[in-house]
């Protein structure tokens, strides 16, 4: 299909994964459809890894503007695109695909999300506090990790030190940048004592997760304590950060920001994150 004819009966598009019954997806793509009265179409596709190629050629045959890419395609999507942009290829993952001409161009809108969510959350609660006035700590080293690091090196955050359970993943996330510091995951606590930013991006925490244990005793005072976990919203983590009186930023804005970009890509409008949304997605 052509974009002329794309333009007349929508942009089709979907998200990938496998499984993907518990894809939010849908639901925030849908809302801004509906909200600004597009003609769009937005599904939920479960492709299993071995039909990854099959079914991506399916999606450019039947005329797909674009789709987005969940757990486990995020890498090996990356094989079928004719084209990665620099984001994706420093973060080394794809999440947001737009088909042109029959090719695919992957692009990575993680640390954008990440990033927005963090600016507008410290604009609304009206902090006096800036991502870059000093360290940030930030906890794992997997994909979510890689989003979160190279949204904070563009933001100039002078230092990050990165704490993995498995310390070798951290080293290697470490090659991005020459100001990430890798330490030890026991000295967690430690680490917090100078911090200005905190983010938990594992998924400790999470429902069916054990918590994750971290004390916030000795933390810097002006610290903002930040959990990219939304289920539940309010973890232990950042009910304990409430508790020591610290700022807080919840995961769910992380979520609703990396759909726009994408959105706007494929249907040319770049939709707002509204307190009805957050609501749709946490109900
Ligand atoms: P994502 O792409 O969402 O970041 P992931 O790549 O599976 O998911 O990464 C999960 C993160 O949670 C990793 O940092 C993982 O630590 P390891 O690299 O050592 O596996 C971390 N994680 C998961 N369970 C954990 C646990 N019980 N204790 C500490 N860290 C844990």
């Amino acid at each position: 299909m052509n974009r002329k004819n794309a333009e007349k009966s929508g942009a089709k598009t979907a998200v990938i994964g496998h499984p993907i019954a518990h894809s939010k997806s849908p639901l925030i793509h849908n809302y801004w459809l509906n909200h600004y009265n597009l003609p769009g179409h937005y599904e939920a596709l479960d492709i299993p890894p071995e039909n990854l190629k099959k079914d991506v050629d399916n999606l450019v045959n039947n005329g797909y503007c674009g789709f987005n890419v969940t757990v486990p395609h995020k890498i090996s999507i990356m094989d079928l695109c004719y084209e990665i942009d620099e984001i994706a290829s420093s973060i080394g993952a794809v999440n947001t695909v737009t088909i042109k001409d029959g090719k695919l161009y992957g692009a990575n809108t993680d640390a954008y999300g990440f990033i927005e969510n963090i600016k507008n959350h410290a604009k609304l609660y009206g902090f006096s506090w800036q991502l870059n006035d000093g360290p940030a700590v930030i906890l794992g080293a997997g994909g979510a990790a890689r989003a979160a690091v190279y949204g904070l090196l563009q933001e100039d955050v002078p230092e990050i030190i990165l704490l993995n359970r498995s310390k070798e993943r951290a080293e290697n996330l470490a090659l991005m940048d020459k100001r990430i510091k890798v330490i030890e995951w026991e000295k967690r606590a430690d680490s917090l004592e100078n911090a200005n930013f905190l983010v938990n991006t594992t998924s400790l925490g999470m429902k069916g997760q054990p918590p994750l244990e971290i004390d916030l005793s000795r933390a810097n005072p002006s610290i903002t304590v930040h959990d990219i976990v939304y289920n539940p919203l309010h973890t232990q983590l950042l009910k304990n950060a409430d508790k020591a009186h610290l700022r807080t930023i919840t995961g769910i804005g992380m979520l609703l920001h990396q759909a726009r970009p994408g959105f706007k890509l494929w249907n040319g409008v770049m939709p707002d994150v509204t307190a009805e949304l957050e609501d749709l997605v946490l109900t």
